[in-house]
């Protein structure tokens, strides 16, 4: 089977992506450093641009270091700072940690890929270490080292960027579905642990969002399982910035109170 973009499956299955205006609210990020993985494209570029239009300054990590540069120079009057490399390396973590000089107010953990449906005997064994070390290895190592600072500070706002697969079984294969799953676990203990010291956790869980994340159906028992049972339910496609909406109502002190929620932006996939 051949490989194609999330983006063109959700398109073949559902068409085109929903229609929404976004509305800033001014200022409800000023004086604020929020580091955002993944904000080279996507969720975590909407995410990053709408946190700079609300006058946040955005630690933008990314591995693309042409996607980053691109998007610093189409938004000149943002607050912007690039940092480009692997968000899985101890090298890169450093390096985030530095730009955001020594105070961060939020995370935003956005930086993922996805699997080929594999199911458990079709796993390739590269693409599981893959897929666990951007998904799940790499949102650990940076908010491990961001989580002292808050914690000095006595306040901070993690999202994490979990997904419909997070929640069920059959919106991808058992690589990317295991580590989704993963990330969820992560963020319900660390709200746990870190609740009674003043710092929130949650994970934002998007339906069929409209990026540029690759997939491919690789594996035939998926496509005939899976394709179907999508056919019949996947709601319309969300844009990007329908769940930057989402990630940074939790990221803001709009979200205060909200700790361990796994909020789904999927157009109620997940009620079904
Ligand atoms: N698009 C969807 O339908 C969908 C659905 C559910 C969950 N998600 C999740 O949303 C998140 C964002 O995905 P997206 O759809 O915006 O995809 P995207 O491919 O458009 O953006 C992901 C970004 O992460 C960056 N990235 C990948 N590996 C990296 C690494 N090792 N270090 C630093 N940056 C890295 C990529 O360069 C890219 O800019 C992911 O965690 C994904 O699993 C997406």
């Amino acid at each position: 089977m051949d490989s194609t973009s999330t983006s063109n499956i959700w398109k073949d299955i559902m068409g085109n992506e929903a229609t929404w205006q976004e509305t800033t609210t001014g200022g409800r990020f000023a004086g604020k450093i929020i580091i955002v993985t993944g904000a080279a494209s996507g969720i975590g570029q909407a995410t990053a641009l709408r946190i700079a239009k609300e006058g946040g300054r955005v630690i933008a990590a990314d591995i693309s270091k042409e996607r980053l540069d691109a998007l610093v120079e189409e938004n000149k009057g943002l607050d912007l700072v690039p940092v480009a490399g692997d968000i899985s390396t101890e090298e890169t973590v450093a390096a985030v940690v530095a730009a955001a000089g020594g105070r961060v107010d939020a995370l935003a953990n956005v930086a993922g890929i996805m699997d080929n449906f594999a199911p458990i005997h079709e796993i390739d064994d590269d693409l599981w270490d893959r897929v666990f070390r951007i998904n799940v290895t790499a949102l650990m190592r940076l908010t491990r080292a961001v989580v002292p600072l808050m914690l000095d500070a006595g306040t901070g706002s993690v999202v994490n960027v979990a997904s419909e697969a997070g929640l069920r079984g059959s919106a991808a294969g058992a690589a990317y579905t295991a580590s989704k799953h993963a990330v969820v676990g992560l963020t319900k203990n660390s709200a746990v642990m870190y609740g009674p010291k003043g710092l929130r956790f949650n994970a934002v869980a998007p339906g069929p969002t409209i990026t540029n994340i690759v997939a491919n159906w690789g594996s035939q028992l998926a496509a005939e399982r899976l394709g179907p049972l999508m056919q019949a339910t996947v709601p319309t496609p969300a844009t990007a910035a329908q769940l930057a909406a989402s990630i940074t109502f939790l990221l803001s002190d709009d979200g205060t109170n909200v700790n361990g929620a796994i909020l789904a932006s999927d157009g109620g996939w997940s009620a079904l």
